[in-house]
């Protein structure tokens, strides 16, 4: 669990900032949902065989002796909230975002963490496969817009209740056939999730099932023609894709359409964001019979690939340099109205040297410099100088904000 400093935390106001902002424009609305849900929830919805819920979840007991869980991810409480929140009574449709912290308790290393943080969408309600088009395109705007570019879209098609049984026991009555070769963890899960077998990173693995049957052989037709139209809408958008049959998700709750948006660039942890539709999961949670599909991004991914492209801290517009107490009180005062007129103004509190208050306005960064001594004070003016042009001139003090605005406006 990390903790996120001045200097690191500019990044992540810009990729909310551009997640708002974009997503804004595709309809969606912000939702906050709590971190603490019932544990129920979860295994509902994650699937009681997951990784997430099997050994991943901060579960405890609260004083009531209700199991609550700090939530793993943002799908099943936004659900949660649309069906008690009764948000299908006024509009079956809601397009929703939400940011905030997500919790597993999973091995840590660079890109997976205890506490991370999501950025997720969910469309709820419509059943056209232009939805999942859009939803993607969102996500490829989201990237370039922040200017991340080494990604590529990978998707899949997962079935629905309708085929998905059939292909399951195809593979693993494939996958009994080679139980030899497979690692620990797939001969313990290859019964309960087999899927999850063509996703496993082990070579052996990897190797043993190259041969394995594919999901998208056995499609029924509605799932079938439903990714036929998905790939033809992302063609008319002209958004780049592949196609990936052993991609798999950790999450139970998907149906048809599954991605992911990976890098080369992350080693192991190559999800940057992934996500899918969920057909039944509001039905199965006790509400409506109404689709889904959505994605969260995963932020300090994010951040790690946007690197040294790092933003720097705000610069102060002005710094405000005092000799005296007299010109210190002038200057507090100078600098509070600045700050209303909402300049970046800064001061020293310590009454330290002339020498000093200019290292620590350079240290700062501050485009300006106002230094204002006790004579100064007394004619009403003070010495303004301009950081980058290493230039200086005496202004009087009943024109400065004026002056300084003008200033910056031009800079
Ligand atoms: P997920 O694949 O479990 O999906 O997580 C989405 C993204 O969160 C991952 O691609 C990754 O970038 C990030 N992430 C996951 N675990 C960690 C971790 N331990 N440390 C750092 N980053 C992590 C979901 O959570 C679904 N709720 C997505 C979704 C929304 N599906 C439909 N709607």
């Amino acid at each position: 669990m990390n903790d996120v400093l001045p200097g690191e935390v500019e990044t992540w106001q810009f990729l909310e900032n551009q997640a708002r902002s974009i997503f804004g424009n595709y309809g969606f609305a912000e939702i906050r949902v709590p971190v603490v849900e019932k544990t129920e929830l979860f295994c509902r919805s994650i699937g009681e065989t997951t990784d997430i819920v099997e050994k991943e979840m901060y579960t405890f007991e609260d004083k009531s002796g209700n199991s609550l869980t700090l939530r793993p991810e943002g799908t099943a409480p936004v659900m949660r909230s649309y069906i008690q929140n009764k948000l299908y009574a006024q509009d079956p449709v809601a397009k929703l975002y939400y940011m905030g912290p997500m919790f597993r308790y999973e091995r840590p290393q660079k890109g997976r963490y205890r506490q991370f943080h999501q950025i997720g969408v969910e469309a709820i309600g419509i059943e056209d496969p232009k939805i999942d088009a859009q939803v993607l395109a969102m996500l490829s705007h989201f990237f370039a817009a922040v200017g991340i570019e080494d990604v590529s879209l990978q998707i899949n098609s997962l079935g629905c209740p309708e085929c998905r049984p059939g292909y399951r026991s195809a593979l693993i009555t494939y996958l009994q056939e080679r139980l030899g070769k497979l690692c620990a963890d797939c001969q313990r899960r290859y019964q309960s999730n087999p899927m999850r077998v063509l996703d496993c990173k082990v070579p052996d693995c990897k190797q043993a099932t190259a041969d394995a049957p594919s999901v998208l052989d056995n499609l029924c037709g509605n799932c079938e023609a439903h990714f036929g139209q998905v790939q033809q809408s992302l063609r008319d958008l002209e958004i780049p894709f592949a196609v990936n049959p052993r991609m798999v998700r950790g999450l139970d709750y998907y149906t048809k359409t599954a991605f992911e948006m990976v890098t080369g660039s992350l080693g192991a942890q190559n999800a940057v964001a992934a996500g899918g539709r969920y057909d039944g999961l509001i039905k199965d949670l006790g509400g409506p019979a109404l689709p889904g599909i959505g994605f969260a991004m995963g932020v300090e991914r994010l951040v790690l690939m946007l690197g040294d492209n790092k933003l720097a801290p705000s610069r102060p517009d002005l710094f405000l340099a005092a000799l005296g107490a007299e010109a210190a009180r002038e200057t507090f005062r100078i600098m509070s109205g600045l700050q209303r007129r909402g300049l970046h103004a800064e001061m020293d509190y310590e009454g330290r040297s002339l020498k000093a208050q200019l290292r620590r306005a350079d240290k700062l960064r501050s485009r300006y410099v106002l230094i204002l001594g006790e004579d100064e004070l007394a004619r009403k003016q003070a010495t303004l100088r301009d950081m980058e042009a290493g230039t200086q001139e005496e202004v009087p003090l009943s024109a400065l904000e004026q002056i300084l605005l003008s200033k910056l406006q031009r800079a």
